[in-house]
């Protein structure tokens, strides 16, 4: 048996964060400003009572919807978020039992960010190509919103809230294929973006006292801290070497790759990784300006986009690559059915 994508969907809150509010705030990046640097217009929030099994729920309602499969049909879920519900249990069995899937699924959560859409991918990959599942739906849900201290300019503006829902079948055909894989971890990284009160080893506390950084940005330990120039770096130096590996892999060139879906971090990120791998704009696919960086929904909502457009045809190549939180990446190649 081979894993193939069959569907793709994703759902975006209703709450909005337009460059206009962040502009208000603080002048000196004005809208303009927000939207050259980092290609982002408005990012989308999740509801004061709405959390990632909301959101999930949702999203795969609007995959079985779309008359892709049923409920019935699954037989694996994988729930990709580092914004559970709760410590535990996993969201993966909350929304089990939410979409009432049958009781005889696994289900499991993927503690990973902006690779998770890539590792999760490759494990339903695992699933069914050892004959332990025929239909996984896989999740990507994320409130990163809700850990973003509001006067943290730094990453006010990068990220937003989202969830998608794929659904991946089992084929007697090798072709369309997914694959192969290459992944890659550096946990020295961890610190640069992180919610250091967010566990066992040091938990939420509501007397965490308000901290004020060199460039004015204020946050407690109990909300998100990036170090975006940290970040920056290890993006540029491992991405393309990652990409590299998976063509070397796959025995192909960039020319034999039709699109390329890099997680959508941010557009002078993205510009930097395009410039330095020499990637043609009418491959490479930006596409965050309505919702921000969505962490592990990023690509998927670039998927799902592109097949509503069309814009992607049986038979492409196309290039996903995440990267992110842990330090955590991977690639992959989907030949498109
Ligand atoms: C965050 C990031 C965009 C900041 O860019 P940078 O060039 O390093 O930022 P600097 O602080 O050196 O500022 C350079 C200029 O950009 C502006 N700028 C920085 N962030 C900005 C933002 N979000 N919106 C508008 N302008 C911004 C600064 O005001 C400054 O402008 P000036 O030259 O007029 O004074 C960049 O470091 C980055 O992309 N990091 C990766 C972060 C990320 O995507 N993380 C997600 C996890 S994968």
């Amino acid at each position: 048996m081979y894993a193939t994508i069959k569907a793709v969907e994703y759902y975006l809150p209703e709450g909005v964060l337009p460059n206009s509010v962040i502009a208000s705030k603080w002048p000196e990046w004005t809208e303009k400003k927000i939207e050259s640097k980092i290609g982002i217009v408005e990012r989308r929030l999740s509801g004061e009572n709405e959390y990632t099994s909301d959101m999930a729920t949702t999203a795969a309602r609007k995959l079985f919807d779309s008359g892709a499969c049923s409920p019935e049909q699954i037989d694996f879920l994988i729930l990709c978020t580092q914004t559970p519900d709760y410590m535990l249990p996993t969201t993966a069995c909350i929304v089990q039992a939410r979409l009432g899937l049958a009781t005889t699924i696994g289900a499991v959560d993927v503690s990973l960010g902006c690779s998770g859409y890539i590792y999760s991918l490759g494990y339903a990959k695992g699933l069914i190509e050892t004959g332990q599942a025929e239909n996984v739906l896989l999740i990507t849900a994320d409130t990163y919103t809700k850990l973003i201290h509001p006067d943290d300019k730094s990453i006010v503006t990068l990220f937003g809230d989202a969830a998608s829902a794929t659904l991946l079948v089992a084929t007697d055909r090798p072709a369309p294929s997914l694959g192969p894989f290459v992944y890659g971890t550096d946990g020295a990284g961890a610190g640069n973006l992180i919610v250091p009160n967010s566990g066992t080893r040091s938990g939420y506390d509501p007397n965490a006292p308000l901290v004020e950084d060199t460039m004015g940005n204020k946050r407690t330990a109990n909300n998100l801290y990036m170090n975006g120039g940290e970040i920056f770096s290890f993006t540029l130096s491992t991405v393309p070497a990652t990409l590299e590996r998976l063509l070397d892999k796959a025995k192909i060139t960039l020319d034999d790759i039709d699109l390329v879906v890099f997680h959508q971090a941010n557009l002078y990120m993205l510009k930097h990784l395009q410039m330095k791998m020499d990637i043609p704009d009418e491959k490479f696919c930006v596409r965050m300006k309505h919702c921000g960086n969505t962490v592990s929904s990023t690509i998927p909502i670039v998927l799902s986009e592109l097949m509503a457009e069309g814009a992607v045809k049986s038979g492409q190549r196309v290039l996903l690559v995440g990267f992110g939180v842990g330090y955590s990446w991977g690639a992959t190649l989907v030949e498109w059915a």
